[in-house]
C-alpha cells in the first residue's frame, strides 16, 4: 500500500492535533472525519478542506468507501468513549490508532483486544510519550550505560479543578488514575522494558472523603527494573515528572519539556529535538499499514494496553482494601 486512506473518529482538541499530524504526512490522505458537534466539525472542514464530514461513526462507516476503502482511522473521543468509539472499526478490520485510555475498565480493554484478534488489523494507543523526544533522549543514555535500574514517574492534577470545570463524567472521576495517570503508568512499563511485572503493590486513597484522588504503586518488572508510580488528585495542578536511573546516570525530566542528566555526579541539560510526539506517532502508525506490519515496540499495541490497564485496575481497587 503507497498510500493511507484514513479518517479521524472525533474532532475535538486532540482529535484536531491528529488530523494535523496525518495531514502532513506524504503517506496518509484524510478522506474524512466525523464529530456529532457541528462546531467541531467546522474546525475540522478549515483543517482538511478535501476531507468528507459525518455527524457519526455508522455514516461514517457506511457512507465513506462507496466502493473505496477506508485503511485506517485514529480515534479520539471523550475519556469514557475511546473504547466504544474503536470498537467497531476494530471489529471490522481497519487499522485503529486510537486515544488513551484504551478504556475505562480492563474489560473494556479485553473486549478490544478480542475484537483486533477477530479483525486482525493493527490495533496501536495512542500513548505518545513513547514517542516523545526528551523522553526517547533520556531512556536511550540511560540504556547506553547498562540497565533501566530505576523508573519514577508521576502525573498529578486536581480532582476539585477537574469537577468544577465539568471535565469528566462519574465512571471517569471515580477512576481518576485511568485518565492522565495512565500515560505514567504505560511509559514506566515501556521504559522497564515494555514486558510484564514480576509483582506490584498498588495503594490508593480518599483524602477528600469521597472519589479515590491519591494512588501509589511499587512495581518490579519482568526486565529487574523497579518501578515507582504516583498521582495525587489532592493538588493545586497538573504535573507530570519521571525520573529514569542506571548504571552512574540519573535523567531528571520535569514535565516532558526540560529535564537534566546526572551522570557520575556531573549535571548537564538533556538536549532532544523539537519533534513533536503526535506527528512522529503517526508517522509510526502510517508507517507500519504501508508495511502491512504489526504493533512492535516502541509502539503500544494490545498486549502493553492490558498491562497498563492491569496496573491501573490493581490501584483502583487498593482504595477499598
Ligand atoms: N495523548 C495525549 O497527550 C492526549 C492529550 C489530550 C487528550 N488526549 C485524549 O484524547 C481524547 C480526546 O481529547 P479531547 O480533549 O479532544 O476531548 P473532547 O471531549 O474535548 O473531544 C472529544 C470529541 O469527540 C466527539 N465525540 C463524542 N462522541 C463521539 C462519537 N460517538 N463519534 C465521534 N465523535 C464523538 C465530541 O463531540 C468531541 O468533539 C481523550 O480521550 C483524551 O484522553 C490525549
Amino acid at each position: 500500500m503507497s498510500e493511507v486512506r484514513v479518517a479521524v473518529v472525533g474532532v475535538g482538541p486532540r482529535g484536531l492535533n491528529h488530523l494535523e499530524a496525518m495531514q502532513n504526512l506524504p503517506t496518509a490522505e484524510v478522506v474524512g472525519y466525523c464529530d456529532p458537534s457541528s462546531d467541531a466539525l467546522a474546525r475540522a472542514a478549515a483543517m482538511a478542506p478535501q476531507a468528507e464530514a459525518f455527524s457519526g461513526i455508522e455514516e461514517l462507516m457506511t457512507a465513506l468507501p462507496s466502493g473505496e476503502r477506508l485503511d485506517a482511522v485514529v480515534t479520539s473521543g471523550p475519556q469514557e468513549l475511546n473504547a466504544p468509539m474503536a470498537l467497531p472499526f476494530v471489529e471490522a478490520g481497519v487499522a485503529t490508532l486510537m486515544e488513551k485510555p484504551p478504556g475505562i475498565y480492563l474489560h473494556e480493554t479485553q473486549e478490544l483486544v478480542a475484537a483486533q484478534q477477530r479483525g486482525g488489523a493493527p490495533l496501536m494507543v495512542a500513548f505518545n510519550r513513547r514517542f516523545h523526544p526528551l523522553l526517547e533522549t533520556a531512556l536511550a543514555a540511560v540504556r547506553e550505560r547498562g540497565p533501566v535500574v530505576q523508573v519514577v514517574a508521576e502525573f498529578h492534577k486536581s480532582l476539585a479543578q477537574l469537577e468544577q470545570a465539568g471535565r469528566y463524567t462519574p465512571a471517569v472521576r471515580e477512576r481518576a488514575f485511568v485518565e492522565s495517570p495512565i500515560h505514567a503508568v504505560d511509559w514506566a512499563l515501556y521504559a522497564a522494558g515494555d514486558r510484564g511485572l514480576q509483582r506490584l503493590h498498588a495503594a490508593s486513597g480518599r483524602a477528600e472523603g469521597r472519589l479515590i484522588d491519591s494512588h501509589a504503586a511499587l512495581a518490579v518488572a519482568e526486565s529487574g527494573t523497579i518501578i515507582q508510580l504516583t498521582a495525587a488528585y489532592t493538588t493545586g495542578g497538573r504535573l507530570e515528572r519521571y525520573e529514569i536511573h542506571g548504571l552512574g546516570i540519573s535523567a531528571y525530566l520535569e514535565g516532558v519539556r526540560a529535564g537534566h542528566f546526572v551522570i557520575n555526579g556531573e549535571t548537564s541539560p538533556i538536549e532532544a529535538p523539537d519533534d513533536d510526539s503526535t506527528g512522529l506517532q503517526a508517522a509510526h502508525f502510517i508507517d507500519l499499514v504501508v508495511r502491512g506490519g504489526t504493533v512492535e515496540t516502541p509502539a503500544c499495541g494490545t498486549a502493553g494496553a492490558i498491562r497498563a490497564m492491569e496496573v491501573v485496575e490493581a490501584v483502583v481497587a487498593a482504595a477499598d482494601g
